[in-house]
């Protein structure tokens, strides 16, 4: 919804692109934007298979990784009784926002030792300080994910922590409404879907095994969604809808030099580039359910938090926008929710004992409770998920 309503906020407000033409439509749904749409291989082999690609590629230059396991489960306290030790959860782009409020809401528990992966190690630690988290409760560890090359230096630093992973949280996220042409990540990808879900594509699958070594009582892996891929909503359907197409781009590398750097192969459009890569996301976390949950036993699920109006994912869109943006959400859709709300609403995904259910997309109703939501069917199609999991594997090396 955020973005949906972001875009047609935007209609009204932001500077038209060259060639195109602003939607009546866009504008016409302005108000009609209702809130009924918020609340509405076997594992070893592949996961060794993939360890020895991964070292077999950075053997030459990098440490060799540490096998970890996770400590005891249980730890004796002062009293002598025993208690369950903290989870240990990694956080991308913790740094600000949902990722910030959350990393903030599990901290205060006191259960929780929580693992910032940020771009900005300075603003992280910021963030961090301003929020009043802990300095016992968290870590900041430096992750790049519009390089593929820091993902797995993240990897390695991470594993030579020694420190367990509990639950892997991929939240971080790149938005660019405005942008006329298309930028890149190291690799040369579009930056929105290699940041959003290349990035993270390969850090899921690099931690996959760490993750299931996890032997705290419920492992989960997270991955933001968010409504804005899901055309199955009125707000889903204000334009430039996501859309993978026949993934004719993504295959092509998203390069924007032999291919285009859309999936669909479309022109350039950076709001859908990030709504594509919010598609990407749930079909991703959709295929791990397939892939590994029987064998594994870890959570796989995404969800949307609601409309958090004021982060600063709209930081690259015109001040008007930004303005308008949050009493628009407030006041007209009714979908806003504050930073604080959504980081409590990610830390029960993360936590919460009734929601280990794996392969569902989280939504929360008026009432601030959470619900099992459907998904589009291009963001539950079971054979886009294979083909958009497979491609990228190979864009990311892990084939
Ligand atoms: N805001 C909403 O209404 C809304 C609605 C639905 C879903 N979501 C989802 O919520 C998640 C968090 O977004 P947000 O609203 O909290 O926005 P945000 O405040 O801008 O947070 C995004 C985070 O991602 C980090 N990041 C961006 N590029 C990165 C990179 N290359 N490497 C590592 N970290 C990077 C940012 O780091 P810096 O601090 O260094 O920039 C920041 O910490 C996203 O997945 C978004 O799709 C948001």
């Amino acid at each position: 919804m955020a973005l949906q309503a972001a875009s047609l906020v935007s209609s009204a407000f932001s500077i038209p692109k060259e060639g195109k033409s602003s939607a009546s439509f866009k504008d016409s749904s302005l108000f009609g934007v209702s809130l009924s749409d918020h609340a509405k291989a076997d594992f070893s082999s592949s996961v060794l298979r993939c360890k020895r690609e991964f070292n077999q590629r950075n053997g030459a230059v990098r440490a060799q990784t540490t096998a970890t396991t996770s400590p005891a489960v249980n730890v004796a306290s002062p009293s002598g009784k025993k208690t369950l030790r903290k989870g240990s959860v990694v956080i991308t782009g913790a740094s600000s926002g949902l990722g910030l409020a959350t990393a903030k809401a599990l901290a205060e528990t006191g259960k929780w030792h929580v693992i910032m992966a940020c771009r900005d190690f300075l603003k992280a630690e910021r963030a961090a300080k301003s929020a009043g988290i802990d300095k016992e409760n968290y870590t900041i560890m430096h992750l790049d994910l519009a390089s593929l090359d820091s993902v797995r230096q993240f990897v390695d630093t991470f594993k030579q922590s020694g420190r367990p992973l509990d639950v892997l949280v991929c939240n971080a996220a790149v938005y660019q409404p405005t942008a006329k042409e298309p930028t890149y990540t190291a690799e040369g990808f579009e930056l929105s879907v290699g940041t959003n879900h290349l990035g993270h594509f390969l850090l899921s699958r690099l931690l996959l095994d760490d993750l299931n070594k996890s032997n705290y009582p419920s492992k989960r892996l997270i991955i933001v969604g968010s409504i804005t891929g899901n055309t199955n909503t009125l707000a889903g359907n204000v334009p430039p809808k996501a859309n993978l197409g026949d993934l004719r781009g993504l295959a092509g590398g998203l390069n924007g030099l032999n291919t285009s750097s859309m999936i669909d192969g479309g022109d350039f459009d950076g709001a859908k580039a990030y709504k594509d890569s919010k598609v990407c996301n749930m079909l991703t976390m959709q295929e791990f359910h397939r892939r590994y949950h029987e064998e594994t036993g870890i959570t796989f699920a995404s969800l949307y938090p609601g409309c958090i109006a004021t982060t600063g994912l709209f930081r690259e869109h015109i001040p008007l926008f930004r303005l308008l943006f949050p009493p628009f959400q407030k006041y007209i859709t009714k979908g806003y929710v504050s930073e604080d709300e959504a980081g409590k609403r990610l830390a029960q995904v993360v936590s919460e004992p009734s929601l280990t259910k794996s392969g569902v997309y989280w939504s929360w109703n008026k009432d601030s409770a959470s619900f099992e939501n459907q998904l589009s069917q291009e963001a539950s199609d079971v054979q886009k998920a294979r083909k958009v999991w497979e491609i990228s594997e190979k864009l990311v090396g892990l084939t």
